[in-house]
């Protein structure tokens, strides 16, 4: 891709994504690398503009990563976050000094000198901190541009030879005009044209795609999810028929869930597409098996043996799509922490199919750039905006062992929720929003009768990366008409709780 580009040194902070998302967002394409990037590598990645993201370290310390002083003569401008606003001080001739108390959260600063960077801005403004170090004598050249009563210099600058750094966090939106920064160091610092949109990114997807895959046959795996269909969708536009997608239903997803997957991908955007339906197998290799894990490692075996037989009858193609996006590819650069779950999804299929080649359009954008992305290509909002699903699906959502009788009642309260929650118009906020069936069986009274029925549980988390998240404080009201619809409209349910557990101790499944 011929991009103007924005290189983001990353020296460990953990909103050193979202600086490259706000980035992205704000027209100019930009790479996160780690910060110990050779400088010949930087000089041939030729950026616009350079941005240093803050770390957990100080620069003082013999172990935190440092950059060499010939960036800053490489005449490209440098934008340094906290850590990074430090390092371009210490690295320079300036100091930095630890502060005695960190200062954290939301400051008051004003600015109190213009310069690009601030164009726009009012004089006084929010500003969001994480610090204890902070800079304490900036380096010869360089102005002090903005503080708060508590840090003196918030923002520094050399004007003249486009360094900049400020102690607080513009990516977050706590930051009243962070993004004006962002913007003004993009636009008025680096001079940048801003030629990232996603309508130019499928455009030279789809020739590059060409280009590639010419008249050769090309397979998918499409599961539904986002990643998967935008893939997919985007790999049709540049191999039409030549794209063959396998869609394994393994009877484990949620009510109509299958019927849209062929309504949009073949009905509507005229894919060749293969359903599988494979309920019967999975839920007969599942029957009498209670273990989270087990049923985990059964689906996924399952899953791939499934796909191999679909494959075998399809014979020998060039390409695999897979839909790897670039969060996947900066965290496989790092190191794994402990499985907690193993994951069910398709990594394993490459060694079970007949293929030259991996393609994996979308490894450069991040999610919210793929949902623009299936947009562009005409996706219905209910597959762009799907709520994350794990690849096990229902079977996790479900104690105990799995059964058809179950699953209907699974099926008909989650939609029942999800309709509720989408009514409510808070189906954006809320990360996630599911039902569970507990295996726990509990007296009711229904009408004039007794009933000994199942539990269910009602789960809705906020979260921005499934890392952590916190249990969403859905409106008392709204529990209530869910919980009134459940047991009234649902067979097989007479109580309903809800979860308030966040992620730790608890993980957003049940298991
Ligand atoms: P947990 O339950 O570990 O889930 O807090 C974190 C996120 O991952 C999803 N999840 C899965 N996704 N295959 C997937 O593709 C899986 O096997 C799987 N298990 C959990 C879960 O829905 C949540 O978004």
């Amino acid at each position: 891709m011929n991009h103007e580009k924005v290189l983001v040194l990353d020296f460990g902070g953990q909103y050193n994504q979202l600086i490259a998302r706000r980035v992205r967002d704000l027209g100019v394409y930009c790479d996160l690398k780690p910060c110990s990037m050779p400088l010949e590598e930087i000089k041939a990645y030729a950026p616009v503009g350079i941005i240093f993201t803050g770390g957990p370290n100080s620069v003082y310390d013999e172990r935190s990563p440092h950059v060499s002083e010939e960036i800053f003569s490489l005449g490209i401008p440098v934008l340094g976050i906290c850590y990074g606003a430090q390092l371009i001080a210490y690295t320079l001739g300036g100091k930095v000094t630890h502060a005695k108390a960190g200062e954290y959260g939301k400051r008051e600063f004003s600015f109190m000198k213009k310069s690009p960077l601030s164009e726009g801005i009012p004089e006084k403004s929010v500003c969001w901190m994480s610090h204890t170090d902070l800079v304490g004598e900036i380096p010869s050249g360089f102005e002090v541009l903005a503080s708060t009563p508590t840090c003196p210099v918030t923002v520094f600058g050399d004007i003249q030879r486009k360094i900049y750094g400020v102690q607080f966090h513009p990516e977050v939106v706590h930051s009243e005009y962070g993004n004006e920064l962002l913007k003004n160091f993009l636009y008025r610092v680096c001079n940048a044209a801003g030629d990232w949109t996603m309508k130019n990114f499928v455009g030279e997807q789809v020739k590059l795609l060409k280009d590639k895959i010419g008249n050769r046959k090309v397979l998918c795996a499409m599961s539904g999810g986002v990643d998967s269909a935008v893939a997919a969708a985007l790999v049709h536009r540049a191999a039409g028929d030549n794209l063959v997608c396998v869609f394994v239903d393994h009877g484990l997803l949620r009510k109509y869930e299958a019927e849209e997957v062929v309504s949009v991908f073949r009905d509507g955007l005229g894919m060749n597409l293969v359903k599988v339906d494979a309920e019967e197998r999975f839920l007969g290799k599942l029957a009498g098996v209670a273990e989270p894990e087990e049923k985990r490692k059964i689906i996924g075996a399952e899953f791939i043996k499934v796909f191999e037989a679909e494959a075998k009858k399809i014979g020998a193609v060039d390409f695999l799509v897979q839909g790897t996006i670039y969060p996947d590819v900066i965290e496989s650069g790092k190191d794994k922490s402990a499985v907690i779950k193993s994951h069910h999804n398709v990594g394993g299929l490459p060694s079970v199919v007949d293929f030259r080649e991996i393609v994996e359009p979308l490894r450069d954008l991040f999610k919210d750039e793929v949902r623009k992305v299936g947009t562009e290509l005409g996706l219905p909002d209910s597959v762009v905006n799907r709520q994350p699903f794990p690849g096990p699906g229902l079977a996790i959502r479900i104690m105990g062992e799995v059964t058809k009788e179950k699953l209907e009642t699974l099926r008909d309260a989650d939609y029942i929720l999800r309709e509720e929650i989408k009514n409510a118009g808070l189906d954006r906020e809320i990360w996630q929003y599911f039902a569970v069936i507990t295996n726990s069986k509990t007296v009711g009274v229904q009408g004039d009768f007794r009933t000994y029925e199942n539990v269910i549980a009602l789960r809705a988390v906020t979260s921005v990366d499934a890392m952590t998240a916190d249990w969403a404080r859905i409106p008392y009201d709204l529990l209530e008409k869910i919980s009134n619809r459940i047991t009234n409209e649902v067979k097989y349910a007479n109580r309903i709780v809800y979860d308030i557990t966040s992620k730790p101790p608890s993980t957003i499944e049940w298991e």
